[in-house]
């Protein structure tokens, strides 16, 4: 049987590798799928969550990373996939993946949402709460991968010494050739 992850993974956390870990053990296939969302302005490009994902993944033989636009259900479709997998961390998360559950069994109802019970560990963390701790200059080391945290840092550090140019100077400095996208000012919604 093949399982879909879809999410965001801006960027992809401990957390996110627990659910990624125990699905591969209950699929046959595990794609963690990260959407195209022209609505959110992300930290990393897809191109690099999906590095970041297939790093931290390579591991698992039966999982791959992709990316996706559009519905879930027709990605799952595509990828003829029978589950959508997303993980549940506390009753904040229930309502919101409940709502999603349903509005996608009125698109398909060949498709099937399981969720996992985030483990206990990880049931505070997400990517929002690892961005802002990292925009505050804290550690994020025991929350993402090491390969994750140095991206994280990376890109920090880049923002900070860009907005100190502009302090200084008045003016914004050019955007350096990067493929880092700059990091959102204010931390949105909560993601997973
Ligand atoms: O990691 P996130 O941001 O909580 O993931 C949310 C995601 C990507 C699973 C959800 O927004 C999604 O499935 N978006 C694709 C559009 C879609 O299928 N919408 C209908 C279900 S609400």
């Amino acid at each position: 049987m093949i399982a879909i992850y879809p999410g965001s993974f801006d960027p992809v956390t401990l957390g996110h590798l627990d659910i990624i870990q125990r699905s591969a053990r209950l699929f046959d296939h595990v794609v963690v799928a990260v959407l195209r969302n022209p609505n959110k302005t992300p930290l990393f490009t897809v191109q690099q969550r999906l590095e970041q994902i297939r790093l931290s993944t390579k591991h698992l033989p039966n999982v791959e990373a992709d990316a996706f636009d559009g519905l879930t259900v027709n990605y799952a479709k595509m990828r003829q996939a029978q589950v959508l997998l997303r993980g549940l961390r506390a009753i904040s998360d229930f309502e919101v993946e409940l709502q999603m559950a349903h509005t996608n069994k009125t698109l398909s109802t060949q498709i099937e949402t399981v969720f996992l019970a985030t483990s206990n560990e990880y049931s505070f963390l997400s990517s929002s709460v690892v961005k802002e701790i990292a925009r505050f200059g804290g550690s994020v080391d025991h929350l993402v991968p090491a390969h994750v945290a140095l991206n994280i840092y990376q890109c920090y550090a880049h923002k900070n010494t860009t907005s100190n140019q502009t302090t200084q100077t008045g003016k914004t400095p050019p955007h350096k050739s990067s493929s880092m996208e700059s990091p959102p000012e204010k931390i949105g919604e909560q993601e997973a």
